[in-house]
This record gives structure tokens, C-alpha cells and sequence, in this order.
């Protein structure tokens, strides 16, 4: 199967670094179309471990061409930091890894603007503070600084002054913030340039040749579609579309070229940041399933909240990104639960409510319709074949399949490749 996304179904954090780096064994091309270093991304492979933010995961495996798209906001410190990183971690990405000349930057001011403006919403959105809101503002508002820019540092200088003295007079005079020194900017502008030089490129030409020539493209998707510029709680929202629209417009692909899609969730429910999250369990129990599972964000650090899985919201996922199949991650972490719960509907002033509303305050007063089941006696952790997964755990497998429609193609039961189950063979479906 030539083209397929791997997509994160829920709020982010669904462990798809681990997918990615497991699926990319087959993979010519793995390709990021949107988010940027707000996105972490943890992987453990035979060559150790890794947090990534940028890079594509599927670089580990060393056929693969890694690939940032046009949809994609970069901020070159950490793209420059990880390159390295990796290559002195024995990663060759030499010839291995290209960045869309089309991808925006993320400029030093953006993350001054992002930290300024979390500060004065009167409620935060509890942005990870990387500027990639108000980099992809300065794209929709036309005045963004490109990869492609760096390539014609003289033609960058005029650009960057408009849009420093825009942002500047916002940071002084709305925020009576400090502005950042043009001249700071330009001259990192300059470094960059060298630096980043070698892995520019043309993403969309070289991915629709890849795709003419039939081969295997995966598209690593950031974020999750409930944090989706539109399809997302609204404004509780990242700034792009980790959905399967976003992998077209953010790569230049057609839809028609993409085969398949995989939504990942998570056996339970995480989410980062402010927002409406029915399912939250603010109790012992989220204490100890954040602990047992290590919920704490890869780019901040930040304790995610935690709550049972809402197959309301994994419905609407499945509806916004037509999932083909989906992945299960982490089902290992309900391993010790006497009993667990599933959220299968929506409560609303007295009425049974089974579509996921669109505002925010709507669904801030639904309360979740839970189903119960009995934990499971014997562990899941590190499993590699179905059939031998307790009663138990299979039975709650099963019933998310039931209600999101969609059969479960992948089962990961621990953080490594090798934990991982195949319970069909979607990959050379
Ligand atoms: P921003 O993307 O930094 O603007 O943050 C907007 C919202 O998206 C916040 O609630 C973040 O916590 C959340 N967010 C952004 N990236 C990720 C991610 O990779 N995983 C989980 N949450 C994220």
C-alpha cells in the first residue's frame, strides 16, 4: 500500500512515534505536513532512545527519506540541534533528510509573542510556548518568513524589518514587552541559511515522483484531530491541521493519493493544556495511570491530564479523518486496573447525545455515559499475538471497535518495536 497516514486520533501524545518508527520498515519516504516543534515525539529503537520535534521519526530505519512539507512551521535552532544530535547518535541523515523551501519559520519573536499572549488571555490556552500560533498567523496574514527566504538573505532584510516592526510594536505597545533586536534576527537569519542549506528542497516535487514511482510514502501526523484549527474544541486548538486535509494541503498531495489512514489512539484518554476533556478523571485514578504510564509532555514537561476513553469524540475523530483502520496504543497501562470504564455517550440537559458537539461550551455541559469492565488477570504488557491477550483486555478491545466502527489493525502493548501486535496486516493489505 503506497501511501498512508498515520494520524493521531485523539489530543496528541497517542504514541505515534512508536507506530511510525515500527510501520517505517517499509517506508521509502516518511513525511511531517503540519505542526512543528510542538510536537514530541519519543521513540525507542535498538539504536536508543529518542525525543524528536521536528525530524521525522522514521529516519531511523535507513532506507527512508525524511521530509518536513510546506505545511509544516520550523523553527532552524531546533531542527539544527536535533540534525545533530542525532548524527553524533550514529543517525546519517546525509542525503536523508529535506525541508519544504515552502515551510514558514518559526522567527525568535514568535515564541516571545506566544508566551505574551498566553500571559494575557483571560483564559490560557496552555499553548507549549514554541510560537506556533503566531507563526502560522504571520503565514495566513501574509507576512511570514519562508525556508525559501533564507536562500536570498537580501531580499529577506526588507521583509523581515515590516514584520519585525509590526511585531515589535505589538510586543511594546500591547504588551509593554521588550522588543527583539532586528539586527539579532537577521544575523541568526544568516547562520541558518548556511546551515540549513544542505537539507532544503522541493518536498512536493520529490513526494509526487516518489508517489508516481509507487513507492511507500508515510505521512507522520503531529498533534490530534481534536486539536485541529477547525475540527478540534475550539479555541482550546494548536494552530494547524493534524487532520488528513492538512497531510494534502501540507505536502501538496492529492487526496486521491493517499491509500489509507490510521487513526492512533491511546487505550485511555490524555490531553495537554486547557480545554474541555469530559472523561477527566481528576481522582486517584488519573494520579496513577499518569504515573504508570509517564503523562508528562516530551516539548514542556507539563503533567497531561488524564481520563477514560470517549468514544464520542473517537467517532467524530473517525468522521473528520476517515480512519481505515486504527491503532491501539498503551492498552499495557490498564494492565493493573480492577475495573475500567469506556465513555460510549454524552449526556446534555436530560437528552442522550451521541455526536460531538462543535462548541466548546456545549460540550463543557454534557457529562459522560460510562460503560464498565473488569480489569484483566493477567498482563498485556509486551504481548505480540491477540489471541493470547487476557479475556478481559480482548473484550475491551473489541467494544472500541464496536464503537468507533473501525477494526483495530494494530495493537501496541509496551514502548518498543517488538511490543507490538499485528492483528491484521494492514501494511500489505
Ligand atoms: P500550541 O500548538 O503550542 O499553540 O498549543 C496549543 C494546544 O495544543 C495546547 O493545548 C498544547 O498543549 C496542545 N499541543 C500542541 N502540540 C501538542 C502535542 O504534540 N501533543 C499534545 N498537545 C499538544
Amino acid at each position: 500500500m503506497p501511501t498512508y497516514a498515520v494520524l493521531g486520533a485523539q489530543w496528541g501524545d497517542e504514541g505515534k512515534g512508536k507506530v511510525v518508527d515500527f510501520l517505517a520498515r517499509d517506508a521509502d519516504i516518511v513525511a511531517r505536513f503540519s505542526g512543528g516543534d510542538n510536537a514530541g515525539h519519543t521513540v525507542m529503537n535498538p539504536m536508543g532512545t529518542f525525543k524528536l520535534h521536528l525530524v521525522p521519526v522514521g529516519v531511523f530505519w535507513p532506507q527512508t527519506l525524511g521530509v518536513i512539507g510546506n505545511g509544516a512551521v520550523v523553527n532552524p535552532d531546533v531542527l539544527i540541534q536535533e540534525i545533530d544530535d542525532l548524527q553524533r547518535r550514529g543517525v546519517d541523515l546525509d542525503g536523508r533528510l529535506m525541508v519544504s523551501e515552502r515551510s514558514h519559520l518559526v522567527m525568535p519573536y514568535h515564541s516571545v509573542l506566544d508566551e505574551l499572549a498566553e500571559a494575557a488571555r483571560s483564559e490560557a490556552i496552555g499553548t507549549t510556548g514554541r510560537g506556533i500560533g503566531p507563526a502560522y498567523t504571520d503565514k495566513a496574514a501574509r507576512i511570514g518568513i519562508r525556508v525559501a527566504d533564507l536562500l536570498d538573505i537580501e531580499a529577506l532584510l526588507p521583509r523581515l524589518e515590516d514584520a519585525m516592526a509590526h511585531h515589535n510594536a505589538i510586543i511594546e505597545k500591547v504588551y509593554g514587552g521588550e522588543p527583539v533586536p532586528l539586527d539579532k534576527v537577521y544575523d541568526r537569519c544568516k547562520e541558518w541559511a548556511a546551515l540549513m542549506m544542505p537539507y532544503v528542497g522541493s518536498v512536493e516535487h520529490v513526494v509526487y515522483d516518489a508517489l508516481q514511482e509507487g513507492r511507500v510514502v508515510v505521512l507522520e501526523g503531529a498533534q490530534g484531530a481534536l486539536l485541529d484549527l477547525d475540527h478540534g474544541t475550539y479555541p482550546f486548538v494548536t494552530s494547524s491541521h493534524p487532520t488528513i486535509g492538512g497531510a494534502c494541503t501540507g505536502l501538496g498531495l492529492l487526496p486521491n493519493q493517499i491509500d489509507a489512514v490510521m487513526g492512533v489512539f491511546k487505550a485511555y484518554s490524555t490531553r495537554v493544556g486547557s480545554g474541555p476533556f469530559l472523561t477527566e478523571l481528576k481522582d486517584a485514578t488519573g494520579e496513577r495511570i499518569r504515573n504508570l504510564a509517564g503523562e508528562f509532555g516530551t516539548t514542556t514537561g507539563r503533567a497531561r491530564r488524564v481520563g477514560w476513553f470517549d468514544s464520542v469524540a473517537a467517532r467524530y475523530s473517525l468522521r473528520v479523518n476517515g480512519y481505515t483502520s486504527l491503532v491501539l496504543t498503551r492498552l499495557d497501562v490498564l494492565d493493573s486496573f480492577d475495573s475500567i470504564r469506556l465513555c460510549s455517550a454524552y449526556e446534555l440537559d436530560g437528552d442522550i447525545v451521541t455526536d460531538f458537539p462543535g462548541s466548546a461550551a456545549v460540550l463543557e455541559r454534557c457529562t459522560p455515559v460510562y460503560e464498565d469492565f473488569p480489569g484483566w488477570d493477567s498482563p498485556t504488557a509486551g504481548a505480540t499475538d491477540f489471541d493470547s491477550l487476557p479475556e478481559g483486555a480482548r473484550a475491551y478491545v473489541r467494544r472500541l471497535e464496536e464503537l468507533i466502527g473501525r477494526p483495530i489493525d494494530i495493537i501496541s502493548t509496551g514502548p518498543h518495536r517488538h511490543e507490538t501486535i499485528e492483528v491484521r496486516s494492514m501494511v500489505s493489505a
